[in-house]
C-alpha cells in the first residue's frame, strides 16, 4: 500500500517553493518544531527559499531547532567541506534560527559511540523530528546510509561507497580529499520523523526515484524504506520523473 504523495513541479525552484510551503505551515502551526535537514545540490532552492519568507515576514525561525542528517567523519565544522559548514552558508546564517538550536554530528567526534548516542537523545530530548526533509543519492542513499544487507537504525558511522565519494568529488580538489567515512542518522532516526519531504531534482535522478517508490523495498535501494512510512511527500521536477 502506497501512502506516499507524489508531487510534479517544473524546475528545482518550484520544488523548492512547494517544500518551502511545507516548512511553512509547520512553523505556522508549531513554532518550537524540530526539523530535519539535509545538505547536498537538491535542497538549495528550498533554502534560498525559506531565507527570502523569512526576510518577507512570512516565517520566523527564532524558536526553530533542527537536526541535520549527516556530517564527513574527520572533517572540523569550519572545513570549506563539512555539512555544518554547508549549512551555515547556505541557510544558518541568514535566518533568525538559534545556533544553540541546531545539531550536526560531530566530524572530529573521538568517542564515536558516544557522540551517535548523545545525538540520538539530544533529538529525543526535542521531542523527536516533527518534519524530515531528505535529498536522495544515485544508489538510492538518504543521509549516508548506503545500501547493505540491512537498514541500520540510529545514527552510526558508515564508510562511503565509491559511487558517493564519485559524485561528491566535485566538491573538493580531488577525489582522494573526499572522505572515506560519515556520520549519519539511521534508517530507524529518519523514520521516526513524523513527516517527511523528499526533493529530486534532474535527469540523472530518474532512474533511482523509480526504484525506490515503485520497487520493492529492500536494504539495497535505502530509499524504498520509505514506502512503509505513513506521512511521506516526495517533491520531483519533470527531469526527475523522465521514465513517464
Ligand atoms: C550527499 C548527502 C545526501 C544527499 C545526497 C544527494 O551524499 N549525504 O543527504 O541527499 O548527497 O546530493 P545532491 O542533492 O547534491 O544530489
Amino acid at each position: 500500500m502506497l501512502h506516499v504523495r507524489m508531487i510534479k513541479a517544473k524546475n528545482p525552484e518550484e520544488v523548492g517553493k512547494i517544500a518551502a510551503d511545507q516548512f511553512e505551515a509547520l512553523i505556522h502551526s508549531k513554532p518550537a518544531c524540530v526539523i530535519g535537514l539535509a545538505t547536498g545540490s537538491t535542497p538549495l532552492p528550498l533554502y534560498r527559499e525559506l531565507i527570502e519568507r523569512e526576510r518577507a515576514g512570512k516565517i520566523d525561525f527564532t524558536r526553530v531547532r533542527s537536526a541535520n542528517l549527516d556530517e564527513y567523519k574527520g572533517l572540523a565544522p569550519d572545513h570549506p567541506q563539512s555539512y555544518r559548514r554547508f549549512m551555515q552558508e547556505n541557510l544558518f546564517d541568514h535566518i533568525s534560527i538559534r545556533p544553540e538550536n541546531t545539531i550536526v554530528p560531530d566530524g572530529l567526534a573521538e568517542d564515536v559511540d558516544a557522540m551517535c548516542r548523545g545525538y540520538e537523545e539530544k533529538i529525543e530530548n526535542w521531542g523527536g523530528v516533527d518534519l524530515q526533509l531528505l535529498g536522495i543519492g544515485h544508489d538510492g542513499h538518504i543521509g549516508f546510509n548506503e545500501p547493505e544487507d540491512h537498514f541500520p537504525v540510529m545514527t552510526h558511522e558508515v564508510a562511503l561507497t565509491e559511487m558517493t565519494r564519485e559524485a561528491n568529488k566535485r566538491f573538493f580538489d580531488s577525489i582522494d580529499e573526499v572522505p572515506t567515512a560519515a556520520f549519519t542518522m539511521g534508517i530507524g532516526t529518519v523514520m521516526a520523523a513524523k513527516k517527511i519531504v523528499m526533493v529530486v531534482t534532474g535527469k540523472d535522478k530518474a532512474d533511482i526515484l523509480y526504484k525506490s517508490f515503485f520497487g520493492p523495498v529492500t536494504p539495497e535501494v535505502p530509499a524504498s524504506i520509505l514506502q512503509m512510512h505513513p506521512d511521506v511527500t516526495v517533491i520531483f521536477d519533470e527531469a526527475a520523473c523522465s521514465w513517464e
